[in-house]
């Protein structure tokens, strides 16, 4: 059999593995409780369910146009206008499948291979995947404590030094997954800025916004048009599975990564895109869900503190926990296997998200019901005591 490429090659993302376990623990009958992947436990919003089986009883799901809906497009369009007080055109609006697609779109439309894009360590590992499946080098930058665990411009240049390369791409999330680092306007513009003077592409992804529980949280649109914007209608809008999200682009980025899109997904599903448009109708429900992660946030809090174990970095925003458990291991993925094993609370290795120091952190998604946290901090506690 011929070789594989070696762009295959990629590391697993261990909290897809973790939740794998998890899930074949449970159907053999398993108390499991899983902080382990970025999922929300309430439903997509009511809105969205019956528009999509609305769509289901009436109509042909079919390809949409390879950028989304006109309809969704102008209903995101609207929600930037409501929710920032920003004018983005729909035009420069493209529908993706989950902003996944997003990613990819974006590396392949923004750089060519053997270019390198900047990403914070640590951070989400799909990045650092999927990079090193195109054929991008990546340079991982140390977001910690002396840098409010955010990307500046001084950790970027001190890391292209050390690496000996040229940045081509900066990628931010902010909320970020794990840390929930929340980087606010002020932040935003001196690494726009930053990158503009440096002929830097800047990538903003955003899909955690609405899930800030302290700090500023701002578009990178507010700050500069000259970025590439990524987001999701997974983790607000709790609509995972139904992997659609959107991208906002410069003008001149539209026709080629229209072109782009075209061939690689054809479109982002229709009845996703129809139920998406309505979720965005959502806010009192989907605030009254925001409210749970707030209560979850606040209990996590109090009780990993109460175990002596300290949070890794602050939790701002989005819904983790990245909790520093060197104080009972220096080994984070035999400690989640560990704990999955011994009392059914699936949690991700730290690993997953910082290659050098992740070996002494876990990430625990606090996305579940108020009841499963408080159980899994029950367990935890009686199961460190011992
Ligand atoms: C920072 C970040 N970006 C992107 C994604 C991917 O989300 P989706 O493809 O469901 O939109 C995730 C998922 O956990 C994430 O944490």
């Amino acid at each position: 059999m011929p070789p594989l490429s070696s762009r295959s090659r990629v590391e697993p993302f261990h909290a897809m593995d973790v939740l794998a376990e998890a899930t074949r623990r449970k159907a053999q009958g398993y108390p499991v409780i899983s902080c382990a992947v970025g999922q929300p436990s309430h439903p997509a919003p009511k809105a969205a369910r019956t528009a999509a089986k609305a769509a289901l009883d009436t109509g042909r799901i079919g390809y949409t146009d390879a950028l989304g809906l006109a309809s969704l497009k102008s209903a995101i369009s609207a929600h930037y206008k409501r929710y920032y007080g920003l004018d983005v055109s729909p035009e420069r609006i493209a529908v993706t499948t989950g902003s996944s697609a997003g990613f990819n779109l974006a590396f392949l439309g923004l750089f060519d291979a053997g270019q390198t894009v900047a990403i914070a360590r640590p951070g989400y590992p799909a990045y650092r995947n999927i990079l090193a499946a195109l054929g991008l080098n990546v340079v991982e930058v140390a977001a910690d404590a002396e840098n409010a665990f955010t990307l500046t411009p001084e950790n970027l240049d001190a890391a292209a030094g050390e690496a000996g390369k040229r940045i081509d791409g900066v990628l931010l999330a902010s909320p970020a997954n794990p840390t929930g680092t929340v980087t606010g306007r002020a932040a935003l513009k001196r690494l726009a800025d930053y990158c503009s003077a440096n002929n830097i592409h800047f990538i903003s992804d955003e899909i955690y916004h609405g899930l800030t529980f302290a700090g500023e949280e701002a578009s990178a649109l507010s700050v500069t048009d000259d970025v590439v914007v990524i987001n999701s209608f997974s983790k607000y809008y709790c609509m995972t599975g139904w992997r659609v999200g959107w991208m906002v682009l410069p003008e001149a980025y539209l026709r080629p990564f229209e072109c782009l899109a075209q061939s690689l997904y054809i479109s982002a599903p229709e009845v996703s895109q129809i139920a998406a448009e309505a979720a965005l109708t959502a806010t009192d429900e989907l605030e009254v869900y925001k409210q749970t992660y707030a209560d979850n946030r606040a209990l996590l809090m109090q009780r990993f503190e109460a175990m002596g174990l300290p949070l890794a970095s602050p939790m701002d925003g989005a819904f983790y926990a990245y909790v520093d458990i060197s104080s009972l291991t220096n080994d984070s993925m035999a400690f989640a296997k560990k704990m999955l094993a011994e009392i059914n609370v699936a949690a991700t290795p730290g690993g997953d998200f910082d290659p050098v120091d992740g070996s002494r952190t876990m990430r625990f998604s606090y996305a579940g019901s108020t009841p499963e946290m408080a159980e899994a901090m029950d367990r935890m506690a009686a199961w460190i005591a011992k």
